[in-house]
């Protein structure tokens, strides 16, 4: 508690500066902390980041309803379908909206046994001008809970949602709501238009006012939940929608390369772009078939990344609609030097009187017989309905403007972010709730609460001597340029003379080196991580170093890679903290004569000694990371005998001897497949090398990572033939790592990687490294 002093005095602060000047980053898209609502609810339950508020209180405007709770409430029901709101007559859900733009809505359903009867209900739902569903009730639900998502232009400051029964049942419910702006130029306006004979045109000004989200498919992959999208979407797997299933195979590479001005991780997430089906050898064409709604107009997306070619500018085909309408496809016409570049094309389709739309990837004939597809996306254009609101006479006025939780520092913050850079005087009376929770490098960090509710870390400059202001100034120029999944993102800062107070979003479940051996300080509550969550969170951190290294803005390097400084959310989804000693490679030409900066125990030997600072010191550091998520103990620890305080140097020894697995982390005894381990106790190595030169780049040890990944997943599904490892080539149903093109050498088996018969992964590796595309950089 020696920080508790601080804890009164960041009040203080707050109110006497007034925070004249608390700036907000202009930014690219994240997604919105508004409106997700918890209907008929007390309490706010969050999912993947996002907090559906409880709506049982006066700021929300439901109009005429009332709250029911599942009478039978089971533990593995989310919270979000353990409660509902009813209405009994015609009445509206009124939503106060801050700006114009495209909007992602979604209505949750799921009847639970309540009084009244929810499985009676039957009811239209409405805007303004659109019906969304009607005659709705729970015959319409395939499966529960029923999520039904539109994409809506809203254009005003009220958005209203009108609920109208059946005059037969008198019930309509509803369990939660999602509203929220939409990335810009989510929906493009000039598409070609396709119709079912094969004609086509182009079609500007396209201005769709309501979408319906009919098919969002995951080709190649598996099924993609809420929790693992960027905007909470729900995908799924392709195989059920092919015509024949043998005509292509699953294929996987672990790299996406976005591009500025292609599509980003909110028009489809990785996983989406990370797998494809290619076409098999024998078969002329793989085609889709999707059910849709007869004679409507549809906006078909489908999603592309050369996940697939060996080499550059070798693959074009075509990709067909109905049979009829055929589009060229070239993966390199946005990048021609790069692979693995994500791009996607919009269709305005007109559907014919079949009730389905037939959608196909065909090769050329002068070119490789490999065409692929990664995702598909079916919307249905809805047309305007000739609904009139309900009379809302018997609302009180009043209520009906009341502003949902807006007035909150975040919503404003948020209005601002989208207008820009620009500043913002803070009311003495906004501030924030905070608590003391972890030192840092430079100044103490607090747990915030802003008044809605959301959680923040907030970090205040040591007070006095202005010390590590540089480092702050830093951190704000870095973040202020770049914002990616895995680095942690600034929400505001206060810059007032010597003082400086930097706003972050709140990392629930605190740093790595925590969850590994716990806090140094003592209290050992580690949490008891397993490999595969290890493997995913070292895959997120080297996905963030990776976006530093190559990313929108590009040779940053961190400088200062470790366990402290990897923090995992509520979800244990991992970002790289603190920018403080972050440079950029290409702006600053002083490096060398600042002296070494970093921590002991993670600094790379050739930065040490020849001041040579590169990104591939990052890689070092990451390095010591790998071992110390290996084996649960400090990079540095001067307890113990000379030959083991320095992590790196002993975990090198035992893995040139081989055995690396003798010093692991004990609660893994027994739980690390073999080839696993083995694969990442020589990523590790690799990136320990002494020269910079002789390590892998950071997309390197991501995608060897992932590999590592694969071998435990895979592993664990051929538990008959554990330890036989000579019958693991053949046995082991990977995805496709990499395809090769039928007239290329030598490999055979070039679905598989192979390992020799005594398991020894040189050979496999080997291989793997040989299936590796050479980067065209
Ligand atoms: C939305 O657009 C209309 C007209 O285009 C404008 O009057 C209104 O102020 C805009 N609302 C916001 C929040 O920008
Ligand atoms: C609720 O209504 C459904 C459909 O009408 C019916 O099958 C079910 O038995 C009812 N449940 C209760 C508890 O009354
Ligand atoms: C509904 O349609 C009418 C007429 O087309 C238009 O004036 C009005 O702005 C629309 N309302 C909304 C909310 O889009
Ligand atoms: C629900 O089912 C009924 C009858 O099957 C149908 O008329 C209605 O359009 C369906 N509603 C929705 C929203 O799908
Ligand atoms: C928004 O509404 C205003 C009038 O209410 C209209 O002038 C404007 O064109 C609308 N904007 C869009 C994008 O529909
Ligand atoms: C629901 O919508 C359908 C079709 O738009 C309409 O026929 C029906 O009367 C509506 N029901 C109610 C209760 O408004
Ligand atoms: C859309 O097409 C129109 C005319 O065909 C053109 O002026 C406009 O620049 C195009 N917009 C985009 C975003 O390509
Ligand atoms: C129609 O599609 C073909 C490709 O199949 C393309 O070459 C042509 O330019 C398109 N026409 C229009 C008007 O977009
Ligand atoms: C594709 O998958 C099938 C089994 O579904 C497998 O037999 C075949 O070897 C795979 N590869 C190719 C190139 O067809
Ligand atoms: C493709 O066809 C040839 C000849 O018909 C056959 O020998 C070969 O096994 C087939 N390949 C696959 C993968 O089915
Ligand atoms: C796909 O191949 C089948 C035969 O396997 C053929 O009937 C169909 O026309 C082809 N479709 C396209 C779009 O080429
Ligand atoms: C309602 O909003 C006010 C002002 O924004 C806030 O102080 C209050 O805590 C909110 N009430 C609930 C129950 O969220």
């Amino acid at each position: 508690m020696e920080n508790l002093p601080y804890h009164k005095n960041l009040i203080r602060l707050f109110l006497l500066l007034q925070c004249s000047s608390l700036l907000l980053l202009s930014s690219a898209y994240t997604l919105p902390d508004k409106y997700f609502i918890n209907c008929g609810s007390d309490s706010d339950y969050t999912v993947n980041g996002r907090t559906f508020i409880g709506d049982n209180n006066p700021n929300f405007s439901h109009g005429r309803s009332k709250s029911v709770k599942d009478t039978h409430t089971s533990a593995n029901t989310s919270p979000l379908y353990q409660t509902a709101r009813i209405y009994e007559q015609p009445s509206s859900y009124e939503l106060k909206m801050d700006s114009n733009g495209t909007y992602v809505v979604r209505l949750h359903f799921h009847a639970f046994p309540s009084s009244p009867n929810l499985s009676t209900a039957l009811f239209n739902v409405s805007t303004a001008n659109f019906t969304l569903l009607s005659n709705f009730g729970v015959r319409n639900i395939s499966k529960s809970p029923f999520i039904k998502e539109f994409l809506l232009t809203i254009n005003g400051t009220q958005f209203s949602i009108n609920f109208t029964p059946s005059p037969d049942t008198s019930l309509a419910f509803i369990n939660a709501i999602e509203v929220f702006l939409a990335p810009e130029s989510f929906i493009p306006t000039n598409v070609s238009h396709v119709t079912p004979s094969g004609s086509n045109s182009t079609y500007s000004g396209f201005l769709p006012q309501l979408l319906q989200i009919v098919h969002r498919i995951n080709v190649g992959g598996t099924e993609l939940t809420r929790e693992q999208d960027t905007l909470l979407r729900n995908w799924i797997a392709d195989d059920d929608f092919l015509l024949i299933r043998d005509a292509a195979n699953s294929s996987f590479k672990g790299i996406v390369n976005y591009q500025d001005g292609g599509p980003t991780q909110y028009t489809a997430p990785d996983l989406v772009y990370e797998t494809a089906k290619v076409l098999n050898t024998n078969f002329s064409n793989i085609t889709w078939r999707f059910n849709v709604s007869k004679k409507a107009r549809h906006l078909v997306r489908v999603h592309f990344s050369d996940i697939v070619s060996i080499s550059l500018n070798v693959l074009k085909f075509n990709l067909s609609i109905y049979g009829k309408f055929s589009w060229p496809i070239n993966p390199y016409d946005i990048d021609m030097f790069k692979l693995a570049v994500p791009f996607k094309y919009d269709f305005v389709v007109d559907s014919d009187d079949s009730g389905f739309m037939n959608i196909s990837v065909v090769p050329w004939n002068d070119s490789l017989k490999t065409p692929f597809l990664n995702g598909v996306e079916i919307m249905e254009l809805m047309k305007e309905s000739d609904w009139v609101p309900p009379m809302q006479s018997e609302q009180n006025k009043t209520h009906l403007y009341v502003i949902v939780g807006s007035v909150a520092i975040i919503c404003i913050l948020l209005a601002v972010v989208v207008i820009g850079l620009k500043r913002w005087k803070a009311k003495p009376t906004e501030t924030l709730d905070c608590k003391s929770r972890e030192g840092s490098g430079f100044g103490k960090v607090y747990e915030g609460t802003l008044r809605n509710g959301r959680k923040v870390a907030v970090k205040r400059s040591e007070p006095g001597h202005g010390q590590g202001l540089p480092e702050f100034q830093r951190e704000i120029e870095v973040l202020s340029k770049i914002r990616h999944r895995n680095l942690v993102s600034l929400i505001g800062y206060c810059d007032e003379g010597s003082e400086m107070i930097l706003v972050y979003e709140f990392m629930e479940k605190g740093t790595l080196r925590y969850h590994l051996y716990g806090d140094p300080k003592g209290s050992s509550s580690r949490s008891e991580l397993s490999w595969e969550q290890r493997l995913e969170i070292c895959i997120d951190s080297a996905t963030g170093l990776h976006y530093l290294h190559t990313g929108v803005v590009g040779g940053i390097i961190h400088r200062d890679v470790k366990t402290t400084n990897i923090l995992l959310d509520e979800n244990y989804v991992a970002k790289v903290a603190d920018f403080g000693l972050s440079k950029s490679g290409y702006l600053d030409q002083t490096q060398g004569t600042t002296g070494v900066k970093g921590s002991f125990g993670y600094l790379d030997p050739e930065y040490f000694n020849c001041f040579q600072l590169t990104e591939k010191s990052d890689v070092y550091s990451f390095g010591v990371v790998l071992l110390e998520v290996l084996c649960a103990r400090p990079a540095l620890d001067n307890a113990l005998p000379r030959e083991q305080m320095n992590l790196a140097e002993w975990g090198l020894s035992w893995q040139k001897k081989g055995q690396l697995e003798k010093i692991i982390d004990p609660f893994l005894v027994g739980k690390i497949d073999p080839n696993s381990l083995r694969k990442f106790g020589q990523t590790a190595e690799k990136c320990l090398k002494d020269h910079g030169i002789d390590r892998p780049t950071m997309d390197e040890v991501l995608y060897d990572l992932k590999y590592v990944l694969l071998l435990q997943q895979t592993a664990v599904h051929r538990e008959p033939y554990e330890d036989s490892a000579s019958d693991l080539p053949l046995e082991i149903p990977l995805p496709v790592v990499q395809r090769l093109p039928s007239h290329s050498v030598p490999v055979e088996e070039e679905e598989v990687p192979i390992l020799s018969h005594d398991g020894s992964s040189t050979t496999a590796s080997e291989v793997f490294s040989q299936l590796r595309i050479p980067d065209a950089r």
